[in-house]
Formats: C-alpha cells, sequence, structure tokens
C-alpha cells in the first residue's frame, strides 16, 4: 500500500455523504439537495443548441467569452451601479466554486487568517486549509443569524487577510443589510483585508428585499471579490458555469492562478449564456418565481408543528423541530428519510463544531408536487 498523508484529514465523511448514501437507498422525497427539480427554459437550452460556429468549440480566452463578458458588466452596472471592465475586471469560471478555490488559492498565504461566519457552506473552510491558512470562524447565532460585527472588530489581527460572506446566505436564507455593509466597510476601512462575497443567490431575494452586493459600496468594492453562478440563477447547475469580478489590480492576481487551474471554462455554454443574458427578464423575474414556490410550500405546512420564519432569499427554508423532539438533528434527519420518505439537511452540517440548534434547511426549488408531497410528510409529524 502507498502511504499517503491527508492534506485534508476530516474530510470525507460528512453528514452530506451519509445523507446521500441513505437517499440512494430509500428513495425520499428529496428536499436535501441544492438544485432545481424543473428543467431550465427551453430557450436557454436553444441557445446551446444553436451555437455552432467553429470557434465556440475550441478554447475560449483567459478571462471568458466577450459577449458574455459584456452582459455581465452591463447587468452589474445597471443592478449596483458599479462599472467592472468586462475584459480585465470579469473572469468566467467553472461555476462559483472554482472561483472561490482560486481566489483563495491566489491570496492566502501560510498562516494568514480568514474570517468565516457559521453557519457557512462547506467550500470554504478547506481550501482556506489548503493554503496553510486559518479559518476564523465567527457565529452567527440561530435562529436569526445575525453578524455581530464587534465581535469581528474583535477577531480581526494583523494576520486577517480576507473576510468571506455570504448573501443571500446558504443554509439559513438570511440577507445581509445596508447597516451590515457599512458595518464592514467601516472595519475594513484603511486595512488591507480582502473581501470574498459570495453571491450566488443573488436574484433569489423576496418581499421586495433589495440584494445588497458589495458591488453597490464603492469602497468595499475596491477590496472585493464577487462570486456568482449561473447555476444557481439559470436553474443549470450541471453545466457548472459562473463567474467572479473584482478591481483590475486583484483580478490580475487571480488570473495568475486562474490560468494554471482550469484556463478557461465550457465555450459553447459561455456563448449560449452571453446571449440569454442579454434579456434581463430572465434574471428579474427569479425573485417572484422563487417566493411563489416559498410560500406554497409555506403555506401547506402552516398547520405544522415546525417553527419557522419565511426565508429572507435564496431557495432554502429553515424550519426548527425543537417542539418534536430532542434528538440530534443528523438522527432526526435519518429518523425521517428511513421512516418518514422525507430528506432534508441538518443545520448542524454547516454550523461551528456542529452545534446542533434543531434546525432542518429544506429546498423550495421543486415541481409544485413534490412541495405538496413533502408537505403532507411535515404535517404528519
Ligand atoms: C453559498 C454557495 N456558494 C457557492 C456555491 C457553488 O456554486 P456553483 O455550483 O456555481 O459552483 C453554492 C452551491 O450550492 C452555494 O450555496
Amino acid at each position: 500500500m502507498i502511504k499517503i498523508s491527508s492534506k485534508l484529514p476530516g474530510v470525507g465523511t460528512t453528514i452530506f455523504t451519509e445523507i446521500n448514501r441513505y437517499v440512494q437507498q430509500y428513495h425520499p422525497i428529496n428536499l436535501a439537495q441544492g438544485f432545481p427539480g424543473f428543467a431550465p427554459d427551453p430557450s436557454l437550452i436553444n441557445e446551446l443548441g444553436q451555437v455552432k460556429d467553429k470557434t465556440a468549440h475550441q478554447y475560449a480566452s483567459l478571462g471568458g467569452n466577450t459577449t458574455l463578458c459584456e452582459a455581465i458588466a452591463e447587468k452589474t452596472e445597471k443592478l449596483y451601479g458599479q462599472s467592472y471592465h468586462p475584459e480585465s475586471e470579469i473572469t468566467i469560471t467553472a461555476g462559483a466554486t472554482q472561483a472561490i478555490f482560486t481566489i483563495l488559492s491566489a491570496f492566502v498565504q501560510k498562516d494568514d487568517q480568514v474570517i468565516v461566519f457559521k453557519p457557512a457552506y462547506d467550500c470554504y473552510e478547506p481550501a482556506i486549509e489548503l493554503q496553510g491558512g486559518k479559518p476564523v470562524l465567527i457565529e452567527m447565532k440561530a435562529p436569526n443569524y445575525q453578524i455581530d460585527w464587534e465581535e469581528v472588530q474583535q477577531k480581526i489581527t494583523s494576520k486577517t487577510r480576507m473576510i468571506i460572506i455570504n448573501t443571500p446566505h446558504n443554509p439559513t436564507g438570511t440577507v445581509l443589510t445596508k447597516n451590515d455593509l457599512l458595518q464592514l466597510q467601516k472595519i475594513t476601512e484603511g486595512t488591507n483585508i480582502l473581501i470574498l462575497s459570495d453571491e450566488v443567490y443573488e436574484h433569489i431575494i423576496f418581499d421586495h428585499r433589495i440584494h445588497q452586493s458589495v458591488a453597490r459600496f464603492p469602497k468595499l468594492a475596491e477590496r472585493s471579490f464577487i462570486t456568482c453562478s449561473f447555476g444557481k440563477t439559470f436553474h443549470i447547475t450541471g453545466w457548472k458555469v459562473g463567474y467572479c469580478m473584482a478591481p483590475k489590480a486583484l483580478m490580475a492576481e487571480y488570473r495568475k492562478v486562474h490560468q494554471f487551474n482550469v484556463f478557461c471554462v465550457h465555450h459553447p455554454s459561455q456563448k449560449a449564456l452571453g446571449r440569454y443574458l442579454q434579456n434581463p427578464d430572465h434574471y428579474l423575474q427569479l425573485p417572484s418565481f422563487f417566493q411563489e414556490k416559498r410560500d406554497f410550500f409555506l403555506e401547506a405546512i402552516q398547520g405544522s408543528k415546525f417553527e419557522f420564519s419565511p426565508t429572507q432569499g435564496t431557495y432554502f427554508q429553515t424550519l426548527s423541530y425543537r417542539q418534536l423532539s430532542d434528538e440530534k438533528d443528523t438522527d432526526y434527519v435519518i429518523r425521517l428519510i428511513k421512516e418518514k420518505g422525507l430528506a432534508c439537511i441538518p443545520v448542524s452540517a454547516f454550523t461551528k463544531n456542529h452545534q446542533d440548534d434543531k434546525m432542518l434547511r429544506f429546498c423550495f426549488a421543486k415541481e409544485r408536487d413534490t412541495l405538496k408531497k413533502a408537505a403532507e410528510i411535515i404535517n404528519s409529524l
């Protein structure tokens, strides 16, 4: 046997893997996985089918397809008032995951500290650790999951290299307010701290809230990378295409790593997306599209014993089962799958030290019929 010393010894045995195994075995109604259960817009598929010119089947340029980058620049400026140069400040990536990994590889050095708010999406910490960096975890407490900016100020040291924020937030569905962003601006002003703003759910935001992109705040934008995902925006997670944006000097440094990481990503998808993005309705109608699903789901479980407040953004709804059981959330989820035929994700999969707040995450990016069946099970508990 070849002896290997794992760089990520704790990874590989996560609850996600375990839940997936139970899902394969028991075939529950599945509101666990964070991807849409319905087809993308046929006109986007049609655009992909129309990609026929010879060049589209060869490498795209390092930054990405020009039409697509220009469309992204236009959309960002219109929505958030910040201009990013399509050639030098926008890079098309293999989903937001690759963008995040490459940003961390490019900027985090050994012993650098990166502030991560917990609960958090699971790709940040391993990527920091692989660079020899140290995740500094700051807890957002259930059930409201607000950031304590005083604590952030206290945790900043001379080694703080970056702060990662995520709004709208997976798994809690909370969104940062203008005041949050102003606090972040105040704390980072005059420092060399970079910000990684994970905004993959920018278009999935409810009840007329405004997405507070760092791009709206020039003093934050000058030190920030924004990561976005067409997978999330256009129901095409399998295409694995996203992008990141940052001021020129930061993007130049990012691309030093990106070129050896992937160089460029799937070109036909970029061509199709470049054309599809010309029509702003394709993303502007998303809040109402998903809000209808959220409201349908919440209405359907109104009489259940679960406690919740309507999610503010993302296609995730957290529900507290405090009134139903004292079991650990992981045990409760496994029992739900096995005995009731319903799958979701325990929020302790994302929390600091896997703290169990009796919270479950349900993905409502599903067909009505699936949501209805899930609601029937939820109401029967
Ligand atoms: C908060 C967050 N960031 C990034 C990603 C990754 O996005 P992509 O599929 O584009 O890599 C996800 C996917 O679930 C996510 O929830």
